[in-house]
């Protein structure tokens, strides 16, 4: 059963958009809810594991049980990623990090005085791909928000990253993606067999994604 299943396992969840500030009133986000992520790290701790979820910043309750740590930006998220992810036997990477940020951050709220504002962004830290080159044994899974060529994408980035796992979502689909209450989507695995599971509950999905992913890794729940 799915009851304490994953007893004995650690696992990281990263949630949420982050944000990349021009100025102390003003930033770059993304519309994630944090609700993917924190129905994976629910759908987890009633497993039994224990839980770090890391999250940028969102309006929803984080789920009993759980290790909450609140973020904001995408290098904050690396940060604390990177420190707390040795420790884990798996991660679960449904945060939508910003992949850019302003070059120069204002301490000061910016003047509207010129008409035209002009914003150089810079390419923030790969936080999935740093944990691909430094895994070891940890189970690596990673979120792709695709709006085309899902399987062959989301396949490109696993591979990129060194993932073992990549769960696509067509976020132009109505019943899945950014701020729905369900999802939908393909898991993808390393050795390119795609599972197709239908549009169900967050909460469903994360535990449907978590039973295909035991059955590969058996080693997983044997502590
Ligand atoms: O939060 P919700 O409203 O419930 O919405 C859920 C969701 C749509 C955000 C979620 O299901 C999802 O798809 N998350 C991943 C979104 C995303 O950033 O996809 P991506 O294709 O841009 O990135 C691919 C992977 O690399 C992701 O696991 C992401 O966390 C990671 N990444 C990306 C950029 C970066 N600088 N560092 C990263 O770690």
């Amino acid at each position: 059963s799915r009851k304490s299943d994953l007893k004995g396992v650690k696992i990281l969840v990263t949630a949420g958009p982050t944000r990349e500030y021009l100025d102390p009133v003003r930033f770059i986000s993304n519309p994630s809810s944090g609700k993917m992520g924190y129905a994976i790290a629910a759908a987890c701790a009633e497993r039994g594991a224990e839980v770090e979820l890391v999250s940028g910043p969102v309006s929803i309750a984080p789920p009993p049980g759980v290790k909450l740590y609140r973020v904001e930006t995408a290098q904050e998220m690396f940060e604390k990623v990177m420190e707390i992810f040795l420790s884990c036997h798996m991660v679960f990477k449904a945060a939508a990090v910003g992949d850019y940020r302003p070059e120069t951050y204002c301490p000061t709220k910016i003047k509207k005085d010129s008409d035209k504002l002009i914003l150089t962004l810079v390419k923030n830290p790969d936080i999935l791909k740093e944990l691909g080159k430094r895994k070891g044994k940890c189970i690596l899974v990673g979120f792709a928000a695709e709006t085309e060529n899902i399987e062959e994408y989301a396949t490109k980035k696993m591979r990129e990253k060194n993932l073992d796992f990549i769960v696509a979502n067509d976020v132009t689909r109505q019943g899945a993606g950014f701020e729905k209450n369900t999802n939908e989507g393909l898991l993808i695995t390393r050795e390119g067999e795609v599972i197709a599971i239908p549009q169900m509950d967050k909460k469903e999905f994360a535990h449907r994604i978590i039973d295909e992913i035991i059955k590969r890794c058996p080693a997983l729940c044997q502590g």
